[in-house]
């Protein structure tokens, strides 16, 4: 049985003896170890079912503590750091020895962060070491936003979700790395390009579709519902190409009138594109477990978090 709790003291605990806990934090709730546990952190990487060539984002409790686990720090990592941790951003950065290749899957960089919730600040700050936290959810399928989600996914394979109730931003941070100082955005996120454009300029984004990705967060097929899902920018044209079948619609901010649906969920009725994404994956989950033949999402406006709520809805729709 898995236990869902508050008790910040028993997460110590567990941790302390190399075993993992599922831990809350302002994206989606992570699957935490010691990084410096292998057995902990191979546990990880099956308990996840995860391949060990995608490296694992190291969190710690504070800014301070970065220079204990990378090299070097580029001037403008520096500035993101400072306005953005604690929050959803992930820096790549040059990683000191003291990190096991398994937690980088042998790169010599590091991803690290400091996440923005209370409780997993709380936790981070009582233990002696970082926690090595990918999203807690099987390979390739949709992330965790409550702790239900997570037990759903693994039952009695692990001993505790900590519970900081559902995740406020609800997709994954933004991840930047550096090549040759020059900041380059690995995989899109809860921090909106224009909002990081506006601390250290203008910044590439990393075709997504190369062979071999530097963040497999990039890989194609990933963060996808069991339910075949389709994505358009005309729900009501989408909906007139499956006849007969049972319809799931996704859409952001206005409900589409038709009697040719089963079940229609919108994301924010104010046309907040914050909410939208906070809900998003409570959303796709809630589809998932309804046997649709389909599930029709709306596409985004394509700008700040719309940019990054199309990107995880385009990963969805591959098979
Ligand atoms: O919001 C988040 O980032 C959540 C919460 C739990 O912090 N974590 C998360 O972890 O999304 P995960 O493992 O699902 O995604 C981590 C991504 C992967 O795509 C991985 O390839 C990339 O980070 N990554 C990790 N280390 C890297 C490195 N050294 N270079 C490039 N990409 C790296
Ligand atoms: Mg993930």
């Amino acid at each position: 049985m898995t236990i869902i709790s508050k008790d910040i003291s028993k997460a110590v605990k567990l941790l302390t003896a190399e075993e993992l806990v599922a831990i809350p934090t302002e994206t989606v709730y992570g699957l935490a170890g010691n990084i410096y546990s292998t057995k902990a952190i191979k546990t990880i990487f099956e308990t996840k079912q995860r391949p060990f060539f995608n490296p694992l984002i190291v969190h710690i409790p504070s800014i301070d503590y970065l220079s204990n686990i990378v090299e070097y720090i580029p001037e403008k990592a520096k500035l993101l750091a400072e306005a953005f941790w604690p929050g959803p951003i992930t820096l790549v950065l040059k990683k000191k020895n003291i990190i096991p290749d398994i937690i980088t899957a042998g790169k010599d960089t590091v991803a690290v962060r400091v996440p923005n919730h209370p409780v997993t600040l709380e936790l981070l700050k009582k233990l002696p070491f970082p926690l090595a936290a990918p999203s807690a959810n099987p390979f390739s399928s949709i992330s965790p936003t409550t702790a239900k989600h997570v037990e759903d996914y693994f039952k009695d394979k692990i001993k505790m979700v900590l519970d900081g109730g559902p995740c406020r931003s609800g997709i994954e941070s933004t991840i930047v790395g550096f090549e040759d100082d020059n900041p380059i955005i690995y995989r899109l996120g809860s921090t909106p390009i224009e909002v990081i454009e506006t601390v250290i300029g203008e910044i590439e984004i990393k075709n997504r579709k190369e062979a071999a990705p530097d963040a497999p967060g990039m890989l194609g097929r990933h963060y996808a519902p069991k339910t075949t899902t389709v994505l358009t920018k005309n729900v009501s044209d989408a909906i007139k190409q499956y006849p007969n079948r049972l319809i799931g619609l996704l859409v952001f901010n206005s409900e589409v009138e038709t009697n040719a649906v089963f079940t229609q969920i919108i994301l924010s009725k104010k046309g907040d594109m914050v909410e939208a994404a906070s809900k998003l994956y409570d959303a796709l989950h809630q589809l998932d477990l309804q046997n649709l033949d389909i599930i029709i999402a709306e596409e985004f406006p394509d700008y700040g978090l719309g940019k990054s709520i199309n990107d995880r809805l385009k990963r969805a729709t591959k098979r």
